[in-house]
């Protein structure tokens, strides 16, 4: 039986407009009622929505957050947003290292690691995310990549902090193509992941471990059901209110 808290995420990269966040918020807010403390439901949004996001989930049990900040504080990073400006919005998650941003933003495990003392320092939990490409895991080196992205982040953290983040496996082949990486693939990387963390400290064995890619209100279920899956990481299907919705209800 699984002890660790139940996640599921949504991170709704480039997508949403005043009027459609609205709709979607509303219905989930009221479907989440449901679910009351055994999921956390949270939702990552584009920073320009925060204030909106904040103003329609305050006093909810819904929980928000970016899905990218800064490696400073403040100073002169034209474009950049500082997870203390996340803070002010009632932000508490913040994804770092998402696939899309070390393909196209260059963002190296040294990056990631960064954001991710600096996700903590400003207060806001980390999803830290990890996947091998289609070549990578064809190629056998599957273990060796997710193991490498995350020894990079454990090796800046002490185990206090290192406590505090969670997980989020995302096999890039599996994100945004519909091709969900079935239980058995996902739940054997989440194993050694979880034996990963607990060879830094036993105590991290409770790090909450993610599972994102074309997770479907169909195939939740399954996933959520493995040992060592703690909950998901939701793209595409987040962005519906009840496909949404059947997710959490899966968690
Ligand atoms: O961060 C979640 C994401 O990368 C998975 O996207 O659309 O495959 O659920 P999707």
């Amino acid at each position: 039986s699984k002890q660790r808290a139940k996640w599921v995420v949504g991170n709704w990269k480039m997508h949403g407009r005043l009027a459609d966040n609205a709709a979607l918020l509303q219905a989930v807010v009221q479907g989440a009622g449901a679910f009351g403390e055994a999921v956390r439901v949270g939702v990552c949004v584009p920073a320009p929505y925060l204030a909106q996001v904040q103003t329609l989930l305050a006093g909810t049990s819904l929980v928000w957050g970016v899905q990218d900040l800064s490696a400073y504080t403040h100073g002169a990073y034209t474009g950049e947003v500082a997870g203390e400006m996340a803070v002010e919005f009632g932000a508490t998650l913040a994804i770092v290292g998402h696939s899309e941003r070390r393909a196209y933003h260059a963002e190296s495990d040294e990056r990631v690691a960064a954001k991710t003392v600096r996700a903590l320092e400003a207060g806001l939990t980390p999803i830290v995310c990890i996947g091998e490409t289609l070549e990578q895991r064809e190629g056998g080196a599957t273990e060796a990549v997710v193991g490498a992205q995350l020894d990079a982040v454990l090796a800046v953290l002490s185990v206090e902090q290192a406590a505090r983040i969670v997980v989020a496996y995302e096999p890039v082949w599996a994100i945004g193509t519909g091709k969900s990486a079935t239980a058995e693939q996902a739940q054997e990387v989440h194993a050694f992941l979880r034996a990963r963390l607990a060879a830094k400290d036993a105590s991290l064995a409770a790090v909450p471990l993610l599972y994102g890619g074309s997770v479907k209100a169909d195939n939740a279920e399954t996933l959520f059901r493995q040992a060592d899956i703690d909950g998901g990481l939701i793209g595409g299907a987040a962005l519906k209110s009840q496909d949404f919705l059947a997710i959490c209800a899966a968690a």
